[in-house]
């Protein structure tokens, strides 16, 4: 019996010194890949820790918080080591800086000193054409007709009516009394409105239903773990990427039988120009409805949420919303521009609220050199990740950085170069100037047609992308201010 066994025994226990061993040497290498990132005899670099062999501190790092808190991971690590720290985030060395003047030099120093580099499982899905993937040249090039398709001229020409006429829309389908998810009118309101822009496509088409839905279904693979498995969010991620282009593919044979016909949106602008490729067309409109409406549908949320809890503001919003519409002849029914030129408060609180909610908190670049700045050394190849939403929160810059005061804008008076909002140098956010009118024209129809309180508690958290958590329920109620009011 025993001799039987030996040999099985030894075999058993040999696989088991090879496993063991083969084990120790992983253990061995993460462990010597820790230490020499943490003891690294680097001149300068900045203090900090390195967490946990491999994983580093991502998860305290993507621990969701309160949208207008830098949340606990930064405030413990500023507490510890001030505003410029080392980590390992995502499997990478990375530098994080909360110091508004380091994050002002990473941004204008792009393709010099730094450059954007985003996570590949981001990557991944938005597709290797998507800006946010792109550096260099062919970054500018498809910069470039993004923002020549939002240039100030078209903006006024092109955009605002469409805005105005989708804000309408929107506001037309709430009654007195509803009680609805504030976040998701907003997601319909911005997403209609990109779809019209870039495809022509109007709300009540069901292929814009229909767009929707696959791209809803495309944007949850952009935050699952990249597995291409059937069952997976990714892979059905990948999926409705696949039908969205059939769709685009068909759309662009159909225009191309009617060469006559003008659409004046991106899809023209593109094909037209005839330097992209199908799949450059795809990401692009992909990435700009992407862009176009995650964002500025969470801020116009925000919104809401801030000016529900702050009635003083609501009521200097009505006052001058109701000077500009006294002030409009009888037959333009319709804002206009030097309308929108008047929205003075309005600005202050749009601004308040991109300080205050923070909806993109941080970009991600790494260092082409080695860097120095300040007392920091920044090793070349290592990660750097600027938090805007550290500046934005920092009692140092803003009194009483945790309230929602819209005045204080009135008191900012020499340029803000500490509120970034919407990122800068030469990856400035193209969008900006139109996020901001949409915000404006739906501010100025909504107070003068609506008021709303909360239904139910809610909060905006950072996941980091930002969301609020019961997608915010308002309770509506149609004001007594009616166009017989106007004077003249
Ligand atoms: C309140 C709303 C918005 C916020 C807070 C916002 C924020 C940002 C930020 C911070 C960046 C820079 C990313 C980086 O440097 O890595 C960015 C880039 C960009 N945004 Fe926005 N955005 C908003 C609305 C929009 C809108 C409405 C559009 C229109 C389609 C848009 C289009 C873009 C594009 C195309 C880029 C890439 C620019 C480049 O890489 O050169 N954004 N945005
Ligand atoms: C709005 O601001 C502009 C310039 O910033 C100023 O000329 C104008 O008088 C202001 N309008 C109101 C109504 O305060
Ligand atoms: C809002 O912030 C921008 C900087 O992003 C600044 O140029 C603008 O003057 C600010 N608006 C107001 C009303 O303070």
């Amino acid at each position: 019996m025993l001799t039987m066994a030996m040999p099985a025994l030894r075999f058993g226990s040999r696989a088991g010194i090879f496993v063991a061993a083969m084990a120790i040497l992983l253990v061995l290498i993460a462990f010597v890949r820790w230490f020499w990132s943490h003891y690294r005899p680097t001149e300068r670099l900045p203090p900090g820790s390195m967490g946990w062999p491999l994983v580093g501190e991502t998860m305290d790092f993507l621990q969701p918080h309160s949208a207008t808190s830098r949340g606990r991971f930064m405030e413990k690590h500023i507490k510890r080591y001030g505003n410029v720290f080392k980590s390992s985030l995502f499997g990478h060395q990375t530098i994080i800086s909360a110091d508004p003047e380091l994050n002002k030099f990473i941004l204008v120093n792009e393709n010099k000193l730094f450059q954007c580099s985003y996570p590949s499982t981001i990557t991944g899905i938005l597709g290797k054409w998507s800006m946010l993937v792109l550096v260099g040249e062919e970054h500018k090039r498809m910069r470039s007709i993004a923002i020549n398709f939002m240039n100030p001229a078209k903006l006024k020409d092109f955009f605002f009516k469409d805005i105005e006429r989708h804000v309408l829309l929107t506001l037309q389908s709430w009654k007195d009394g509803d009680v609805l998810f504030a976040q998701q009118e907003a997601k319909k309101f911005t997403f209609n409105l990109m779809a019209k822009q870039i495809l022509t496509f109007n709300p009540e088409e069901p292929r814009t239903q229909e767009l929707m839905k696959d791209y809803y279904t495309f944007m949850k693979g952009v935050i699952a773990a990249p597995l291409n498995i059937p069952g997976t969010a990714y892979y059905r991620a990948l999926k409705s990427r696949s039908k969205i282009l059939d769709t685009l593919g068909r759309i662009m044979d159909a225009r191309s039988q009617k060469p006559e016909d003008k659409y004046n949106d991106l899809l023209e602008v593109v094909t037209k120009s005839g330097s992209l490729t199908t799949e450059q067309v795809l990401d692009l409109v992909l990435n700009m409805l992407f862009a176009g409406h995650e964002t500025s549908s969470v801020a116009l949320t925000l919104a809401l949420k801030f000016l529900a809890d702050a009635p003083a503001v609501v009521q200097q919003l009505q006052e001058e919303h109701q000077a500009i519409y006294a002030a409009r002849s009888f037959e333009k029914e319709r804002l206009t521009w030097e309308d929108y030129k008047k929205m003075n408060f309005t600005h202050c609180v749009i601004n308040e609220t991109l300080r205050l909610g923070n909806v993109v908190r941080f970009v991600h670049r790494k260092a082409l050199k080695d860097v120095y700045f300040k007392d920091f050394f920044i090793p070349k190849g290592w990660k750097v990740l600027p938090v805007f939403c550290a500046a934005h929160l920092d009692a140092g810059v803003y009194c009483r950085p945790l309230e929602f005061d819209p005045w204080r804008w009135q008191q900012i008076q020499e340029k803000n170069v500490y509120f970034t909002p919407f990122g800068g140098g030469n990856r400035l956010c193209a969008g900006a100037d139109l996020a901001k009118l949409e915000m404006a024209v739906f501010i100025h129809h909504l107070v003068l047609q609506f008021e709303w309180k909360i239904a139910e508690a809610d909060r905006a958290m950072a996941f980091p992308f930002v969301e609020f958590e019961k997608g915010l329920p308002i309770q509506i109620n149609r004001r007594c201010f009616r166009p017989m009011q106007k004077q003249q």
